[in-house]
């Protein structure tokens, strides 16, 4: 979800508040809302679906905040959807993560008479609120302290905003999902992410876990949430331009994202390899290695597990975020965990590295893309990709960032960087030549043959094999075709028995070990009907369709994912879905 909030001179709350939501909105898409404070109490706008241009007309205010949600606890609907109010009107709330013993505490708030009217977990704390705040006039710090109390008593890992129309203050608290506090000339923000306070400022502060804020039109305060103790800000520059985060002459943030790729490749081996060199020093330093990630990012992790076997011999795990915890039995203090994401914030990964460093006392590394995120905070050594603001949900750019630094990693693991830097400025070379020789209406020919069809399988072997299961994702997330990728060696073992007559099959064949065996497997598709899709640096008789790649040796992961990235956007196009917002997803997900 996002969340989006602002106190100051500006008298028009509710737009730039909305504003901030629009540019905010890839975290979650079900729907939205917006309150502001005024003398007459709080002032609430809230619907279904996504924001678009929607504008809003709503008082004049100094104080205010909006939401945009992805569903958790109760359905898409205008009730569920944020801000949430008390009986009395005059508290609202936002809130981002899930309070585990919601069932227990709205249960009691029932029994004291209050009347609940969505069927989510944070309306809860607007009511928990108005008991703390019975009988408290307009008292700001009285306020906050309320919030303190009520936090206290959530469960989860959770962060949560309230609006108080008695003494006109904001308050958020937080234990999990981000939170960044802006510096503007006219007034405080706040945001889920720091690329939606661009317009308005790169003075920002990241809000520590078990920090708490009050703001008012005067100033900001932190405390602790557990002693109410007086607490640091810390205070950053952000260095990201307004420009990247912006669509510029781009129809699509896809599009976008995936023509970035070549310069951003080229800036990662120019200026990653010392921390590629630090993170293979703890590699060989660490008995055990592990790398996790969610979605794209295991992708990446999987393909690091092969860079690492291949270029430096070095013996890697990999596990999907959401499965590393149920592995910590393999875990000491020697082991280290290199967690690969995109936000930083994804659960699935921060929660089983928090119990992961506080009961096994193991080391943390982290490849991230977002400054300030929980897990470039946590991690014992982080690296930050500088792949620039990625707003699609489909993680693009991202990736390919990720799959760079870790061959470097790999290459320095083995005492030739310099072959590795070499390696990842030629793959930026073949990924810019994809995207300027017509390779686009290639790909566009592609998708207008194959983009009414209900499946799709791609294979690879070796290196490639995270490139299919990487294609498959993105064809699945923005298309919503049924797309598999299998380890080429698999098919015969049952896979193949879904092949029929023109059934789409993308095969990687790279120039390395893994090609005459994905061929031979390319053939056996074929024999059953399979519409043979090569993506290759060399035309081969077994495909009906060849995509050509630059022969880039140990980087081809990087290059074959281009294509594949073309083809989900033009299918998406082809078939009339929105590229940059598919449905259910959200870009950041910060609950389990
Ligand atoms: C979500 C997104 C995916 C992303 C995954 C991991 O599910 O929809 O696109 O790959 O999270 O995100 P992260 O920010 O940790 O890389």
């Amino acid at each position: 979800c996002g969340i989006f909030g602002y106190v100051g001179k500006d008298r028009d709350v509710a737009g730039l508040v909305l504003d901030g939501l629009k540019r905010l909105e890839y975290r979650g898409y079900d729907s939205w809302g917006v309150a502001v404070v005024t003398d007459e109490g709080i002032n609430l706008t809230k619907q279904v679906g996504k924001i678009g241009d929607a504008q809003v007309n709503m008082p004049d205010s100094f104080l205010g905040f909006g939401h945009t949600r992805w569903a958790t606890h109760g359905g898409v609907t205008d009730y569920n959807a944020h801000p949430h109010l008390d009986c009395t009107g005059r508290i609202a709330v936002i809130h981002n993560g899930i309070i585990e013993n919601f069932s227990e505490l709205r249960n009691k708030l029932l029994s004291q008479g209050h009347k609940l009217r969505s069927e989510t977990d944070t309306e809860v704390v607007a009511h928990l609120l108005e008991e703390e705040t019975k009988g408290l006039g307009s008292d700001p710090a009285g306020f906050a302290d309320a919030l303190r109390r009520v936090f206290m008593q959530l469960e989860g890992m959770n962060a949560v905003m309230a609006l108080d129309s008695s003494s006109g203050v904001m308050v958020a608290a937080k234990n999990g999902s981000p939170l960044v506090l802006g510096y503007g000339e006219d007034g405080y923000y706040i945001s889920s992410d720091a690329s939606a306070l661009l317009p308005h400022t790169r003075k920002v502060a990241f809000i520590a876990d078990g920090q708490m804020l009050l703001i008012t039109r005067e100033g900001v305060s932190a405390r602790d949430i557990q002693t109410g103790d007086p607490a640091s800000l810390e205070v950053s520059q952000l260095e990201w331009s307004l420009e990247q985060a912006e669509l510029g002459d781009y129809p699509h943030y896809l599009i976008k994202e995936i023509h970035e790729q070549p310069s951003i490749l080229r800036s990662i081996a120019m200026t990653q390899g010392e921390n590629a060199t630090t993170l293979a020093e703890m590699m060989r330093a660490s008995y055990g290695t592990f790398f996790i990630g969610c979605g794209t990012a295991a992708n990446a992790a999987l393909t690091g597990q092969y860079l690492f076997s291949r270029i430096a011999r070095f013996h890697v795990n990999f596990a999907v975020g959401s499965e590393f915890g149920y592995l910590e039995h393999f875990l000491t203090p020697q082991s280290l965990v290199i967690a690969l994401s995109q936000s930083g914030e994804t659960i699935d990964v921060i929660e089983p590295l928090i119990k992961a460093k506080k009961e096994k006392g193991v080391q943390v590394a982290a490849l991230v893309n977002v400054l300030g995120s929980t897990l470039y905070r946590m991690a014992d050594f982080s690296v930050l990709l500088g792949a620039g603001p990625e707003k699609c949900v489909l993680a693009t750019k991202s990736y390919t960032a990720k799959l760079a630094v870790l061959l470097m990693t790999a290459y320095a693991l083995d005492g030739r960087l310099d072959e590795g830097k070499e390696l990842v400025l030629r793959a930026a070379d073949g990924v810019e030549e994809l995207l300027r020789d017509g390779i686009r209406d290639k790909v566009e020919a592609l998708a207008e043959r194959i983009y009414d069809r209900e499946h799709i399988f791609l294979i690879g072997r070796g290196l490639s094999y995270s490139s299919a299961l990487e294609a498959a994702l993105k064809i699945k997330e923005v298309t919503y075709i049924h797309a598999e990728g299998f380890a080429g060696g698999e098919l015969k073992h049952g896979v193949i028995a879904l092949i029929e007559q023109g059934t789409p099959c993308i095969v990687f064949a790279p120039s390395d070990e893994t090609q005459a065996a994905i061929l031979s497997g390319a053939q056996e598709l074929k024999a059953r009907g399979g519409f043979i899709i090569g993506i290759s640096p060399k035309c081969s008789d077994v495909f009906d369709y060849w995509i050509p790649v630059a022969d880039v040796g140990d980087a081809s992961p990087i290059v074959n994912a281009v294509p594949a990235q073309l083809l989900a956007y033009c299918l998406s196009i082809k078939r009339g879905t929105d590229p940059d917002k598919p449905r259910n997803l959200a870009k950041s997900v910060t609950v389990k």
